[in-house]
């Protein structure tokens, strides 16, 4: 793995909401494994752990590529400094990168309440695979592949989601979907 002794530095990128298009397009794969994909990569993990979340896909900072980050085992606590001020600690920085991944096998079902940053405030249950196999690219362009299960898949799969223009509200039932999609647009004011 690239981010041996890893420390979130970089840029904080924005981050686009449901439902600004980028988000619903199908980015396109990854040909360039070079020195601004690096970077853009460390600033997508830079603004995933500032969010703070335990994934990220580049549509979301606005960039239609295959690329996602996640973390699902950092740890974060709010301490009171010296000063008398709260400070936010992470530790145990786990950071991976999939870049062009194809899900390649699955198996079993599981459901875990989910959250989105680019759908703030709404928590639901969805249903997912719960074990899967990946096929995926690492920042040099080497090809990887990996089993994951529980909450590492289904990370996986939200993130695969956006690569493929899905928010995970439209995973939901039509009752659900249609009753998030008119609170964001009216409180969006679309
Ligand atoms: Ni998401």
């Amino acid at each position: 793995m690239k981010f041996e002794n890893y420390r979130p530095e970089g840029e904080k990128l924005p981050i686009f909401t449901y439902p600004d298009q980028v988000l619903s397009v199908v980015a396109a794969p990854v040909t360039d494994f070079n020195r601004g994909l690096e970077q853009l990569v460390r600033n997508m993990l830079f603004t995933m752990y500032h969010a703070p979340g335990i994934g990220l896909a580049a549509p979301q900072v606005g960039v239609s590529q295959r690329i996602f980050v996640l973390d699902v085992d950092y740890d974060r606590e709010v301490v009171t400094n010296a000063e008398g001020r709260d400070e936010v600690r992470m530790s145990n920085f786990n950071p991976m990168v999939l870049i062009n991944p194809v899900i390649s096998g699955t198996s079993g079902t599981t459901t875990f309440e989910e959250g989105c940053l680019s759908v703030p405030g709404v928590y639901e249950e969805v249903k997912r695979y719960k074990s899967i196999h990946v096929k995926y690219q690492d920042l040099t362009g080497a090809e990887l592949e990996l089993t994951a299960e529980d909450l590492l898949a289904i990370c996986i799969q939200h993130e695969n989601d956006h690569l493929d223009g899905v928010v995970f509200i439209e995973r939901l039932s039509n009752l659900k979907k249609n009753f998030y999609k008119k609170k964001i647009l009216k409180e969006k004011g679309r």
